[in-house]
């Protein structure tokens, strides 16, 4: 089909329909960087995403759906959500799905938040909370994290007023890095009234150390008010798919199909996922996260050994808290065929990506530190 010529085009029609004030003050999302936009290859280090395509048992899911995308998926998502329940051994019911877990974020914040209460979590952090508290009439209350970027839970728990309805506690913290062990979100939530809602984001939780990762399906258990957000994005490599879930209590998972939108998780992305859980591909996604580990620390050594003091990291992907540099920064690794991930005047994130992308990681902050 033929896109219309410009004179084809009818002159914008004068309109004066009222938006919400609120949009004014949310900021937009930005995506990470392309790798090409300029006709230049780059890697592409700039979105946490996986290096790895996803496994020829998940493409082969996702293709055999295709001849039956004339009909809408599952609504219910039985089989994805039957699997998914017996993996946290919780009733199928307790699994909340959208399309990625930024959407079922959204849900918990539409399932809660009422105009004007205040939704507590760390910053930074992940840059979509502050979007989906404001555009759902929520007021952020963005704790700062300590100056070696780790989580200030102290600063968190006094943050607590009679209008706190949700705190989103981000473990691995992205963009820095930092994680919350089991003791320290128990010690946490000892101090969170019961009738608010904790949500534990673990995006990232595979790349943990599996030695010392928060036992978060035990705190999901002993607390009523705790619910868990998890994505296929990252290590399961489905981010093009969208799809993420919340594990919830009973009366809150209810509350998120309440406001969810319908069909959210596509027919392939449902396939995708439940590929995903087989036992040979779960195999294969720890070889992987294995992989990402063992890059991260090689990355961070030779950071180590060039002089950079970096932050600990737990995600797949580290942080340079380079501050009011931080532009600079993204531009000198751009030109030298590296995209990352620029955070104001705060720091620069880069995802361990492919070797070949870390190697030039590597370089780069090398060039960077002798530049001065
Ligand atoms: C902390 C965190 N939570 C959630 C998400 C969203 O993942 P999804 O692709 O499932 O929406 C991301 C994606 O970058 C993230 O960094």
């Amino acid at each position: 089909m033929s896109s219309p010529s410009d004179s084809d085009r009818y002159p914008e029609p004068t309109e004066s329909i009222r938006l919400r004030p609120t949009l004014d003050d949310l900021p937009a999302y930005v995506a990470g960087r392309p790798a090409v936009d300029d006709g230049q290859r780059r890697f592409k280090a700039s979105s946490n995403e996986s290096p790895f395509p996803p496994v020829a048992a998940v493409r082969e899911a996702v293709v055999a759906t295709l001849e039956g995308s004339h009909r809408y998926p599952d609504a219910a998502a039985l089989e994805l959500r039957a699997e998914l329940g017996a993996r946290h051994g919780v009733d199928p019911s307790q699994i909340a799905l959208s399309t990625g877990s930024v959407a079922v974020t959204g849900d918990l914040v539409r399932a809660v938040v009422g105009e004007g209460d205040e939704v507590i979590y760390p910053w930074r952090s992940f840059e979509a909370y502050p979007i989906l508290v404001g555009s759902h009439g929520g007021v952020s209350v963005q704790v700062p994290l300590t100056d070696e970027l780790e989580y200030d839970l102290e600063a968190m728990a006094a943050a607590i007023t009679e209008r706190t309805r949700l705190i989103i506690l981000c473990t691995p913290n992205n963009p820095t890095g930092a994680s919350l062990s089991t003791t320290q979100i128990e010690e946490f939530l000892g101090r969170v009234p019961a009738e608010v809602v904790v949500a534990i984001d673990e995006a990232y939780r595979e790349f943990h150390d599996p030695a010392t990762v928060a036992g978060t399906a035990g705190i999901f258990r002993r607390h009523g008010n705790v619910v868990l957000l998890r994505t296929f994005s990252k290590l399961q490599g489905l981010a093009g798919l969208r799809i993420g879930y919340a594990v919830a209590h009973p009366r809150l998972a209810r509350a998120l199909s309440q406001v969810t939108v319908p069909f959210g998780a596509s027919m392939p992305a449902q396939a995708a996922a439940l590929a995903s859980l087989g036992v040979d591909v779960r195999e294969e996604l720890a070889r992987r996260a294995e992989w990402i580990r063992t890059e991260r620390s090689r990355v961070l050594a030779a950071l180590a050994a060039q002089g950079w003091t970096m932050p600990s990291a737990h995600g797949n992907f580290v942080y340079f808290p380079v501050r009011e540099r931080s532009s600079e920064f993204v531009a000198f690794a751009d030109e030298r065929g590296l995209v990352l991930r620029g955070y104001g005047t705060d720091g620069v994130r880069a995802t361990i990506a492919e070797q070949e992308a870390n190697d030039l990681l590597i370089e780069i902050a090398g060039q960077w530190r002798e530049r001065g």
